[in-house]
């Protein structure tokens, strides 16, 4: 991905900021982002997606360490939309959720952001109804200064589901009782799926067809995975090559080698890789729950690539907190007591595919509250026989205890709270506004697994 080329002119002569929202000046040079359909190819078979266009030439946005995140925002997809830029902490009015920040955007509405953004691999989409699911998403990755001085080559890594069926159908499907949800619902059985795919995708590719990044013999990587997937936990599989985490959700961790690691949708996870000599190698990332697989190659100069089907042959396990019970941050959060402790019950799941936070859907109580300033304890507690990755908005929290045992974890975004789990995590209530909490399984968003929090007064 390189550095995009949008003029000043060209990005002010994108705007046409509607009368009704704030006006943002746009201060500098920035992105002209443009959410719009295309056609994407899939198995053999043509499907009509969403994209979020930034004319650059490469997919998403990538930042220079202490740049500003400047864009115009402009919705050419032909129905309301607003894009939310996750990992990121902007002030309330620029985060991209209707109903909370700002009004989503007509057709042909633009809207323009100006924030500082925050270093790290990070991600955005839209937070609109089931777009996400097509595939309404992108990288955004935001170097810092000790990044610029690595040696190392970048890849990123976008993954991806998808379907050929309209999302709308599948979730009313689920609501009517029916799909994968269904037989395990009816007998309060634990599960792990609720939607089947047609394909995961790694850089809007499938293992039939993988990109094939070339690498030197020896030379160190640095591998930025996203889990773009509306609903789908993920294993990163290095295969044969051994990693190190040296980060999770754009925040630095201590690191921890492996070649196999747990990766919630709507996480990050930086992996440094050396390439041990010359060959390919496949970086694969598997379903839990199923042998579906998708992925990239990377080979040294005339390597022979061998193919790997998109589906294993053995079934992944379930995606769990193994990784996350080793992870620490490198710079956690001051110590301090709390001085609110929320209770936050995750709810639902039933036959009717009603999901809740504290036996509520998104819109039926009042919004959580806490105040500028204060220490805030979110004691994240699973009642459903469903995994939730957890995303708050706003700000990054570390993770402090798993099943009352406390630790001083990694600083991130999204944790996954497992079946019959509890997850604590902490966060300071430094950026006032109004601010969503929810489940990133996006069928469990849209059927009701989202809360708000406001900050008093
Ligand atoms: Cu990835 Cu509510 O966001
Ligand atoms: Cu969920």
């Amino acid at each position: 991905m390189s550095q995009p080329k949008v003029t000043r002119r060209d990005v002010l002569g994108g705007i046409a900021v509607s009368a009704l929202l704030p006006r943002v000046v746009l201060a500098q040079a920035g992105f002209d982002l443009r959410a719009r359909r295309k056609t994407l190819e899939v198995n053999g078979r043509a499907a009509s997606v969403l994209e979020l266009a930034s004319g650059n030439g490469a997919p998403g946005v990538r930042l220079r360490p202490g740049e500003r995140f400047v864009a115009a925002l402009t919705n050419e997809a032909g129905e309301p939309t607003l894009i939310h830029w996750h990992g990121q902490t902007p002030p309330t009015e620029q985060d991209g959720v209707p109903g909370l920040s700002q009004p989503a955007l007509g057709p042909a509405a633009s809207y323009a952001y100006d924030f500082a953004p925050r270093p790290g691999t990070h991600w955005m989409h839209s937070h609109v109804g089931l777009q996400e699911q097509r595939l309404l998403a992108a990288p955004m990755i935001v170097e810092s200064a000790q990044d610029a001085g690595q040696d190392e080559q970048e890849i990123v890594l976008f993954l991806q589901d998808f379907t050929f069926r309209a999302p709308e159908e599948i979730l009313a499907e689920l609501m009517a009782g029916g799909g994968a949800h269904a037989a395990h619902a009816a007998h309060g059985m634990r599960a792990l799926n609720d939607v089947e795919h047609d394909a995961v995708l790694a850089n809007e590719r499938t293992l039939d067809d993988p990109e094939v990044v070339s690498v030197e013999a020896g030379g160190r990587v640095r591998l930025r995975v996203i889990n773009a997937t509306a609903s789908t936990n993920l294993w990163l599989d290095l295969g044969a090559l051994e990693g190190v985490v040296v980060a999770v959700d754009g925040d630095a961790v201590a690191p921890v080698a492996g070649s196999l690691f747990p990766l919630a949708i709507a996480q990050r996870l930086d992996v440094r890789v050396t390439v041990p000599g010359s060959g390919a190698w496949a970086i694969l990332a598997l379903r839990e729950g199923g042998a579906e697989r998708t992925g990239i190659m990377l080979a040294t100069t005339g390597a022979a690539i061998t193919r790997h089907a998109s589906k294993g042959e053995a079934k992944a396990p379930a995606v769990d907190l193994g990784l996350e019970r080793r992870l620490s941050a490198v710079t956690g959060l001051a110590s301090r007591p709390a001085d609110r402790t929320i209770d936050i019950a995750l709810t639902g799941g039933g036959a009717d595919y009603v999901w809740g936070i504290n036996g509520r859907r998104y819109g039926e109580g009042a919004p959580i509250t806490l105040g500028l300033g204060e220490r805030v304890h979110l004691v994240l507690r699973n009642e459903t026989t469903m995994a939730h990755p957890m995303h708050l908005h706003g700000h990054h929290f570390q993770v402090v205890a798993i099943d009352g045992t406390a630790l001083l974890g990694a600083v991130r975004d999204t944790v996954l709270v497992p079946i019959e789990g509890t997850v604590t995590v902490a966060f300071d209530a430094n950026n006032p506004g109004r601010w969503a909490l929810h489940c990133h399984n996006l069928y469990h968003m849209d059927a009701g697994m989202m809360a708000e929090l406001a900050y008093q007064g």
